[in-house]
């Protein structure tokens, strides 16, 4: 374990089996109304989830994007967020399932939401590895959840801390002392 972290919280192990249950469930459900979604990860705490989850989800021609946003430093609206890489596909008509690390507060995910809806996405539905429900400011839920967590702050798997941590196959709680 690394010395940073205080518990591991989600192994390797289970993060991976965890992948193959969403993506039979995402899989079926797809197949069933016969639409391809669009897999849409926001960078860049999404991409070890991204990667070990699209390998489990068989459908064909099914494609991934990714994008990255960042709130306006300073401002006054919560969910007003800007767009530092945008999207190469367009979403006319579009199912897209966006791919997220972690919901915490939802905000920034409810503003993506609303923005891929208002560029033409037929559906928008959400899968992300971590919920901290406890932290929630927004009505916003994601359909498929990997794990449900306390309110703690946590690493690895793609989740960073000053942009360190995100190499590390689990995810771990990091020692308060080093940010408090
Ligand atoms: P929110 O749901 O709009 O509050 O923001 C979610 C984003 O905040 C995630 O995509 C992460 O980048 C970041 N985040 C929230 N909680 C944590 C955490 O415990 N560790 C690392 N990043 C986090």
């Amino acid at each position: 374990m690394h010395k940073d972290v205080q518990e591991v919280l989600v192994s390797e192990e289970m993060i991976l089996k965890k992948c193959k249950e969403l993506g039979k469930q995402i899989t079926e459900d797809y197949s069933k109304k016969g639409e391809n979604p669009l897999l849409v990860a926001l960078l860049k705490g999404s991409i070890p989830f991204l990667s070990d989850l699209m390998k489990e989800i068989d459908i064909d021609n099914l494609k991934f994007d990714v994008m990255a946003v960042s709130s306006y430093d300073g401002a006054k609206s919560l969910g007003d967020i800007k767009i530092n890489l945008d999207l190469a596909y367009s979403l006319k008509g579009v199912s897209v399932l966006l791919v997220e690390d972690i919901v915490d507060t939802g905000v920034t995910l409810a503003a993506v939401k609303n923005m891929l809806y208002n560029k033409g996405a037929k559906d928008v539905k959400i899968v992300t590895l971590l919920d901290k429900p406890g932290g929630r400011k927004s009505d916003v839920y994601a359909e498929y959840i990997g794990f449900s967590i306390k309110n703690e702050f946590v690493i690895g798997y793609g989740l960073d801390y000053n942009q360190s941590y995100r190499n590390l196959p689990y995810v771990g709680v990091l020692k308060k002392s080093l940010y408090e």
